[in-house]
């Protein structure tokens, strides 16, 4: 039998929306007796994924923000979610650093109303390999990552963690 054009235009069709994941986002609830909520978007872009962060019900000021080995956020106070996403092994450091966890992502910053946004290009998480960040965990912390204390970064505990799943691509 001759394959007719129309089918093979309904496979090629078939193959282009089972395509790589080009976003991937991660909505955030709070953890116990927290009220921090909201989203992250992962946008794949040049040079890395593109993090775009919206968040509510923080305390001013810095909090700690990275992505955990599980996306696994079952757990009341979110310690299912692991320690940092680290496929790597390297040490805790800043999102500058050449020498990070994957994770590392650093800190947000929340305003007096408790609200935080930052749209900035991350060079060392992606969507494929040992680094992508699909199904693992986004947490944000009670305070602020200091970029240098062993494991964690002294950041505290946990007040959202979400769980990155793929989203429709742009
Ligand atoms: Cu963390
Ligand atoms: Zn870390």
């Amino acid at each position: 039998m001759k394959l007719s054009p129309f089918v093979f235009v309904l496979t090629a069709a078939t193959v282009a929306a089972a395509g790589p994941v080009t976003k991937a986002v991660a909505v955030l609830s709070p953890t116990q007796g927290s009220t921090a909520s909201g989203k992250v978007v992962f946008t794949k872009v040049e040079g890395g994924v593109k993090v775009s962060v919206s968040l509510t019900g923080l305390k001013e000021g810095p909090h700690g923000f990275h992505i955990h080995e599980f996306g696994d956020c079952s757990a009341p106070d979110a310690t299912s979610a692991g320690g940092h996403f680290n496929p790597g092994g390297e040490p805790h450091a800043g999102p500058k650093d050449a020498h990070r966890h994957t994770g590392d992502l650093g800190n947000i910053e929340a305003n007096k109303d408790g609200v935080a946004t930052a749209e900035y290009v991350d060079a060392g998480v992606s969507f494929e390999g040992a680094t992508a960040v699909l199904g693992r965990g986004v947490i944000v912390h009670e305070k602020a990552d200091d970029l240098k204390t062993q494991p964690t970064g002294a950041a505290g505990g946990r007040v959202a963690c979400g769980v990155v799943g793929a989203a429709k691509g742009e």
